[in-house]
C-alpha cells in the first residue's frame, strides 16, 4: 500500500507505535505479539493488526512482530530515515525550550539554525547553536537549504515569515503561533500545535470522569 493511501488516523497513531517499539527494542524485545503490544499500549489487538496491515506484511501468525523491523518500517513511513535540516524562528521562552528539549535527530530532523528579531537575544547560545539575527535568514537559507521551520514568534508575524521562508525554499512548518497557518501551496506541510487544545481535551476527559463519579454515587 502506498504511503498516500494510509489513512490520516493511522498516520496519527504511528509516532506512538514508533516510540513504544523503541522502548521495547531498548529493553531487549526481539518479537512481540499484537496482544502483548495492545496490552502495553492500551489498544486492542485487532486495532493494531488493522493498523499494521495498512503498510505491509509484518506479523507472522502465532509468531508476532519483529520489533526492530516494524519500528524501522514505521520510521520510514514517518520519514525518520532521513535528516531534514530545520530552523527555528523566535528564541523566546517557548523557542528556547523547544530547541533545548526536543530530540530532533530521532524524529527525522536536524536543527541547524535559530533566529530572532531582538538584538538582545541574538548572539545567545542554545545548546550548540548561537542565535542569529533574522537579517541573516535569507543568506543562511541560500547556503544551508533548510526544508523545515519551527515558528515560535508572535502570532502577527507568522503569515509574513512563513511566506518569506517558503520563498527561501522551506516546505514544512511546525507552527506554535496561535495563527492557524493554512498555506495554499499543496507541497508545503503544516503542523499547527496548540498545547492549550491538549489541556482542553484533558478537561473534557476529566469532566467525563467527574460525571461518572456523580452517577456512581447516585
Ligand atoms: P516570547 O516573547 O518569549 O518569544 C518570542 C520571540 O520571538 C522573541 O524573542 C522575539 O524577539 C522573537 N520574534 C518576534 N518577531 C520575530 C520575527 N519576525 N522573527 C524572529 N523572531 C521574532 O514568546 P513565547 O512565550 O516564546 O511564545 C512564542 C509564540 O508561541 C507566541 O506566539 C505564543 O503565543 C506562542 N505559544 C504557543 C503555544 C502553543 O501551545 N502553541 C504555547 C506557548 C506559546
Amino acid at each position: 500500500m502506498s504511503k498516500n493511501s494510509i489513512s490520516n488516523s493511522v498516520i496519527r497513531r504511528l509516532p506512538r507505535y514508533h516510540r513504544f517499539l523503541g522502548d521495547l527494542e531498548a529493553n531487549g524485545y526481539v518479537r512481540i505479539s499484537s496482544r502483548e503490544l495492545a496490552e502495553k499500549m492500551g489498544l486492542t489487538a485487532s486495532q493494531i493488526r488493522q493498523d499494521f496491515n495498512c503498510f505491509g506484511e509484518f506479523g507472522q501468525q502465532g509468531y508476532g512482530y519483529n520489533v526492530k523491523e516494524l519500528r524501522g518500517e514505521i520510521g520510514k513511513i514517518l520519514g525518520l530515515d532521513v535528516s531534514t535540516p530545520m530552523i527555528l524562528l523566535g528564541a523566546g521562552n517557548l523557542g528556547k525550550a523547544i530547541a533545548a528539549h526536543i530530540d530532533f535527530r530521532n524524529r527525522g530532523f536536524e536543527l541547524i539554525g535559530i533566529f530572532d528579531a531582538n538584538p538582545a537575544v541574538v548572539g545567545g547560545k542554545i545548546g550548540e547553536l548561537t542565535v542569529k539575527s533574522v537579517d541573516e535568514l535569507e543568506e543562511f537559507c541560500k547556503a544551508n537549504r533548510p526544508e523545515a521551520a519551527i515558528l515560535c514568534i508572535p502570532k502577527g508575524e507568522a503569515e509574513k515569515e512563513a511566506d518569506r521562508l517558503i520563498s527561501y525554499g522551506v516546505r514544512a512548518f511546525w507552527n506554535f503561533t496561535h495563527y492557524d497557518l493554512r498555506i495554499s501551496h499543496k507541497d508545503v506541510a503544516v503542523e499547527n500545535v496548540h498545547l492549550g487544545d491538549s489541556l482542553t481535551t484533558l478537561s473534557y476527559a476529566l469532566s467525563g470522569i467527574s460525571g461518572k463519579e456523580k452517577e456512581d454515587k447516585e
